[in-house]
């Protein structure tokens, strides 16, 4: 119970990533606060299991997309258990579309969704840990795309590249203050926003053979990896991504003998199925 007595807020906390983020962190002993936008029964559910841990939560209707709502969301925290300690930027949307033929309503929304919410985010939960003294952690759930291209995924790399500078500029602005800003990188996790590839076994396939750890990674997965950064043990990292990505980014940079995993193979794999 590493994380008794802390309070954490989880964006679009209801459903993949971040319901095992919620559930993991809820096992470490924090309070939570569940930012959902649709499906209320899900975030009804998960309040009565993080009950039965013995934790308390209270799930919070806010779209991270609208900085009103983000300032709403924080504030729901102060109200029900006096602090924020532990803020996970995860809500993220994609749209699959091109540079081509991105519309900029498309654009605004994912940049809305993934980026300008971790910003005020980090923002409006910094400024409160600040205020409450003690210091505190902000975890933003980036991707392999922070860095590796996804062509026909323009928007969706933009925003995770810029979360991947966001993590590092404001982790330098905010250690003074011994706020920890870390971001986590999956590459392929079984999670709804992997539907499409989840049901064609031939994408599966080859999404399979391009990681070299032979599958994609559970969203329980992931949750450890956010407990662990979220909790003492990690207590000197911060400004940086730890990747969770089955050793994915760094096989394309890997040209030995091994042909199934030439960047070539790999590239054309993962831009039809699967890293996010
Ligand atoms: N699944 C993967 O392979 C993978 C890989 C790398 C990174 N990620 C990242 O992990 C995060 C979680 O994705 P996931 O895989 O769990 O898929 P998911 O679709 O289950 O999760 C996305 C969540 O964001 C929420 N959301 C969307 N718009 C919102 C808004 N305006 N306000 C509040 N919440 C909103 C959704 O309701 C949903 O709960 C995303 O940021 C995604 O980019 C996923």
């Amino acid at each position: 119970m590493t994380l008794k007595g802390k309070v954490a807020v989880v964006t679009g906390g209801n459903s993949g990533i971040g319901k095992a983020v919620v559930l993991e962190l809820a096992r470490q002993g924090a309070n939570i606060v569940i930012d959902y936008v649709v499906h209320p029964e899900a975030t009804e559910e998960l309040e009565k299991q993080i009950a039965a841990l013995g934790d308390q939560s209270i799930g919070v209707l806010a779209d991270v997309s609208k900085v009103a709502d983000l300032e709403k969301l924080i504030g729901a925290a102060v109200r029900a258990f006096g602090r924020v300690d532990i803020m996970v930027n995860n809500a993220g949307v994609e749209t699959r579309t091109s540079v081509l033929d991105t519309t900029e309503a498309q654009y605004d929304k994912v940049m809305q969704i993934n980026l300008k919410s971790a910003f005020f985010g980090t923002q409006f939960a910094a400024r409160q840990m600040i205020k409450q003294g003690g210091g505190g952690r902000i975890i933003n759930i980036t991707s392999v795309h922070e860095d590796w291209p996804m062509p026909g995924n323009t928007a969706y790399c933009l925003s995770k590249g810029g979360m991947r500078m966001l993590t590092r500029t404001a982790g330098v602005e905010l250690a003074p203050h011994n706020i920890r800003v870390v971001a986590v990188g999956p590459g392929a996790v079984a999670t709804p926003i992997n539907l499409v590839t989840m049901k064609d076994p031939a994408l599966m396939q080859k999404l399979d053979a391009a990681i070299p750890m032979g599958r994609m990674a559970t969203p329980e997965e992931i949750g450890s990896v956010v407990a662990f950064l979220a909790g003492d043990g990690a207590s000197y990292i911060t400004a940086t991504t730890v990747f969770a990505d089955g050793g994915m980014s760094p096989s394309l940079s890997y040209s030995g003998p091994r042909a199934v995993w030439t960047s070539t193979t790999l590239a054309s794999s993962t831009f039809e199925s699967g890293s996010r």
